[in-house]
């Protein structure tokens, strides 16, 4: 039983008409992990999500989850998952207890108010069991979604971008949760484009652009990758000096962001910016993270 992988994709390719939105997928989550399956906008993530879900269908290939085809055996393989959707849908008819037990009948469970009142509890929403869906904020509803992924105990989670857009006490009442779910033995799996959370949450990463897998390693071994020292310098509206537009990593939003294996190529660096009569507000030596290593992947991917 614990040798069956969580899941398996094998093959997996969608297209969209020209568009191939996941073009040859195979990868293998172990039961237990805390998976994170990270990429930009638009590299397949919710597509292979809703693939999983049985939401869609592939257009080659196969998934199964605890070792159930999410096609053939689709009731099984839906019965050991919980998703939690990317986009708010709900019915706002119900309150939100009468939401979690109509979701938990769909699953054939009845009387099951005690883990309704865990899952209520532990995502901060006790007191607003008995509030219409519709009256609830988007955060509110965004735990509500939780909760319902949630409601047949699935061996299973996966999360699609969970905190876009919520604010900083959710996410940690939901990671703390996430967490001791993990703890007790569910697999976990998370999309999410605040790399910081998945440096922190994730044992294993799969790094996803434009439909493949660019890579696959322990969190540990993609940082590892990068090394050296990371240079940030805050240059507010100026422009970046051209000899350095190549040399950066990136340069969002008066922000440069430089990798360096030579700790004297700070100097350099500087050096120009006086040279080119850029202020720099405000400079930051940084131990590369998730983030570094996600730029340069996407950027060798490029080249
Ligand atoms: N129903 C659809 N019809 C046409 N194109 C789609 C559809 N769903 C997704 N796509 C396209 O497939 C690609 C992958 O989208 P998506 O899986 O949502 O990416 P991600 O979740 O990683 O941001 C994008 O180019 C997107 O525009
Ligand atoms: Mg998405």
């Amino acid at each position: 039983m614990s040798d069956i992988p969580a899941i398996r994709v094998s093959g997996a390719v969608k297209c969209f008409g020209a568009l191939r939105a996941l073009d040859g997928v195979d990868l293998d989550i172990r039961q237990g992990e805390f998976f994170g399956l990270l990429g930009p906008n638009g590299a397949g993530k919710t597509t292979l999500i809703s693939a999983l879900a049985g939401l869609s269908r592939l257009t080659e290939g196969h998934i199964a989850v605890m070792g159930h085809d999410v096609v053939r055996d689709y009731r099984q393989a839906r019965s050991v998952l919980g998703v939690v959707p990317q986009e708010l849908v709900f019915d706002p008819f119900f309150s939100v207890r009468e939401l979690l037990r109509i979701q938990a009948g769909y699953f054939g469970i009845r009387g099951n108010d005690d883990w309704i009142d865990e899952l209520l509890a532990n995502l901060d929403l006790t007191n607003k069991a008995e509030t219409n869906m519709r009256q609830l904020s988007g955060g509110m509803k965004r735990r509500v979604l939780v909760a319902q992924a949630l409601v047949h105990k699935p061996d299973v989670i996966v999360l699609d971008e969970p905190t876009a857009g919520v604010d900083v006490e959710l996410r940690q009442t939901l990671w703390r949760f996430i967490r001791k779910l993990n703890e007790n033995g569910h697999t976990i799996v998370l999309t999410t484009h605040y790399l910081e959370e998945a440096e922190e949450l994730c044992h294993r990463i799969a790094m996803l652009k434009a439909g493949q897998i660019v890579a696959l390693d322990t969190t540990q071994n993609i940082l590892a990758r990068v090394g050296g020292q990371t240079l940030k310098l805050h240059i507010g509206s100026a422009a970046l000096p051209a000899v350095l537009v190549a040399k950066a990593l990136s340069f969002d939003a008066g922000v440069a962001q430089f990798n360096f294996a030579d700790p004297l190529q700070v100097e350099e660096t500087l050096r120009v910016m006086r040279e080119a009569g850029v202020r720099v507000e405000e400079m930051e030596i940084l131990k590369p993270d998730l983030e570094q290593a996600f730029i340069q992947m996407m950027r060798q991917e490029a080249a």
